[in-house]
């Protein structure tokens, strides 16, 4: 029996429907979801679901109970999840899971001076707590989605010209969201993944400058590129009402990114797929030239 946690969202639904599609048949596969309206089109295709929270312990021990291969996906509530997650990892031991794999992050800086800290602390830990724990595990280090180019750099690109964003020069080697479910899905599909360590970035890693040339290209409108200074972008953002959490994300992000912990690349997640990851001139291609 495989689990998915976070099924109710993007990357968890993305990847269930990957190991539909491989003919893993929905008997073999469970949900965990944190209500039941959340998860009924699960329900519809054959998925057994099971309600739990990462917050309460007891829930996921009774859900754990009898799963071979956990997909743990890191949980979205950032200020709770160090908690939440040493629930996951407890958890899963208690319950004899034979094999966990766990979508961490992708990071060069490991210490309280990253920019993303604030995301660090959890993966990092949990990273800590697998190992420690003696639970089979395969650990993703994911990188930035792609789909969240278009949200850092904001819906008013087109129409203002500019990209604004203090990411220097900096390059990010981003993948799209469903291709990082579709190899989670083979790795969960099939063996051999057993205590190893994936890089789920594309081939190639990118500067907001490459951003600003592929929009032009797509829409025929000259944009430019402008970084600030960090300070700068987070007075011009808290000006503009941005929420204080937001701006902290779009600014750490931008700020690792400057500092070099996201521009790793690797080929893994292509041996996984099968195929060169999706580009970001291909992917912002398909966002941006209905604007033309
Ligand atoms: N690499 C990146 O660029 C990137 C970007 C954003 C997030 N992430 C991380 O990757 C994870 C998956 O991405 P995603 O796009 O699928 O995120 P998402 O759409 O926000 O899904 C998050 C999932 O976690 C579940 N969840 C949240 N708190 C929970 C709790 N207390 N107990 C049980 N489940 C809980 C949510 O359940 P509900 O549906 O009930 O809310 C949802 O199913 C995120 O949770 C986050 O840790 C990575």
């Amino acid at each position: 029996m495989i689990l998915v946690t976070g099924a109710t969202g993007h990357l968890g639904k993305a990847t269930i429907d990957f190991l539909l599609q491989k003919g893993i048949s929905p008997d073999n596969i469970s949900a965990l979801a944190r209500s039941a309206e959340k998860a009924t089109d699960l329900q519809t295709k054959g998925i057994n679901v099971v309600i739990g929270n990462y917050d309460d312990y007891a829930s996921l021990s009774a859900a754990f109970n009898g799963v071979d291969k956990l997909l743990f996906i890191s949980s979205s509530d950032i200020t709770k999840r160090l908690a939440q997650h040493e629930n996951v990892v407890k958890a899963a031991k208690e319950a004899g899971v034979k094999h966990v794999v766990y979508t961490s992050f992708e990071r060069k800086n490991e210490t309280e001076t990253s920019p993303l800290w604030g995301l660090a602390q959890a993966h990092l830990n949990t990273e800590k707590w697998l190992k420690e724990s003696g639970l089979t595990h395969t650990i993703l280090r994911n990188n930035l989605y792609m789909d969240f180019i278009p949200v850092f750099i904001g819906d008013k690109v087109i129409e203002t010209g500019a990209i604004y964003l203090p990411a220097s020069s900096g390059k990010v080697s981003t993948a799209l969201r469903s291709e990082m479910a579709e190899a989670i899905a083979n790795i969960l599909a099939a063996s051999g993944h057993e205590n190893k360590i994936y890089k789920l970035t594309n081939t190639e890693a990118y500067t907001y400058s490459d951003v600003a040339s592929y929009i032009s290209e797509a829409t025929g409108k000259e944009i430019q590129y402008i970084s600030p200074s960090v300070e700068e972008y987070n007075q011009t953002l808290a000006n503009a009402g941005v929420p204080t959490e937001y701006i902290g994300v779009f600014s750490g992000f931008a700020t690792a990114q400057a500092q070099g912990d996201l521009e790793t690349i690797s080929s893994d997640l292509q041996n996984l797929i099968g195929r060169k990851p999706t580009s970001l001139k291909e992917f912002l291609k398909t966002v941006y030239s209905s604007n033309n």
